[in-house]
């Protein structure tokens, strides 16, 4: 189980978590929507430990991540993968080889066990004619499925994905939708997905949490969040442009 016990994190001056509290059941795809700059990637980096909250505490299996030693959070850190927003691939290194990376820099397996582990994971990802490729000579879209593939490389446990279907066709990101499913369902994966793509949102989601300026606003399952009442919510979920919201 993954816990967020009032986190609070400032940049500076800004306040960008403003005690986020959040309990992610093993198994469960939960999704976190929210308006650009609420804070829903910090939310993620706070989980992998990529820093320390201000206050408040998060929880991995019941284990202190701002308490444990480097090598109890870095035993953490392996069951976990993270697709990074910007897909953070690695210019000089071609497809296959930014794939490979976590197993490399881990020394996990020979070097014909990486291949066919990094090969099944392109096949995954319709990448196997992009294997040789370099990132500056890829679409949008093939850069964040290779993005997708380093980050599910280690079959990971956890899978931390920031807007894995953002620049992607409407039948990609099914695809992509489907992935997560099927790993959740097959892998029993656990799986937190910041997106603004709403029906990829109730497609994916066991439940939903809406931050609004650093906090949760409303967490509930896919029918809930569809049928709030909460005025903030409904004028995110259906985009409107009047409303509450500031922007
Ligand atoms: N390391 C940092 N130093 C300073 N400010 C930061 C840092 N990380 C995040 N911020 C600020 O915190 C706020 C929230 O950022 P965050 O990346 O979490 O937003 P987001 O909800 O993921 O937005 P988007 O949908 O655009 O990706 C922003 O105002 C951002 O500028
Ligand atoms: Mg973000």
């Amino acid at each position: 189980m993954i816990e967020l016990h009032n986190i609070c994190k400032r940049f500076g001056s800004k306040i960008v978590l403003d005690d986020v509290s959040l309990k992610i059941e093993d198994g469960e795809t939960f999704v976190i929507i929210g308006q650009s700059g609420v804070g829903k990637t910090t939310i993620l980096r706070a989980i992998a430990g990529f820093f320390n909250p201000d206050s408040g505490e998060v929880l991995i299996d019941g284990i202190h991540m701002d308490r444990a030693t480097s090598r109890v959070k870095a035993n953490l850190r392996e069951k976990m993968g993270f697709l990074f927003q910007s897909g953070a691939l690695i210019n000089w290194l071609s497809v296959r080889e930014n794939v490979a990376l976590p197993l490399v820099e881990h020394r996990i397996g020979t070097k014909e066990e990486i291949d066919r582990i990094v090969d099944e994971k392109l096949e995954l990802l319709q990448l196997t004619d992009a294997a040789e490729k370099m990132p500056s000579d890829i679409s949008g879209g093939m850069k964040k499925r290779v993005g997708l593939a380093r980050a599910i490389v280690r079959n990971p446990r956890i899978i931390l994905y920031d807007e894995p279907t953002s620049g992607l066709d409407p039948v990609m990101s099914a695809k992509i939708d489907e992935l997560i499913i099927k790993m959740k369902n097959e892998l029993k994966v656990t799986s937190i997905v910041v997106t603004h793509d709403m029906e990829s949102a109730y497609r994916i989601a066991d439940r939903i949490a809406m931050i609004y300026k650093g906090s949760v606003l409303q967490c509930g399952t896919p029918e809930e969040i569809k049928n709030t009442t909460n005025p903030f919510v409904r004028q995110f979920i259906e985009g409107r442009l009047h409303g509450p919201i500031e922007v």
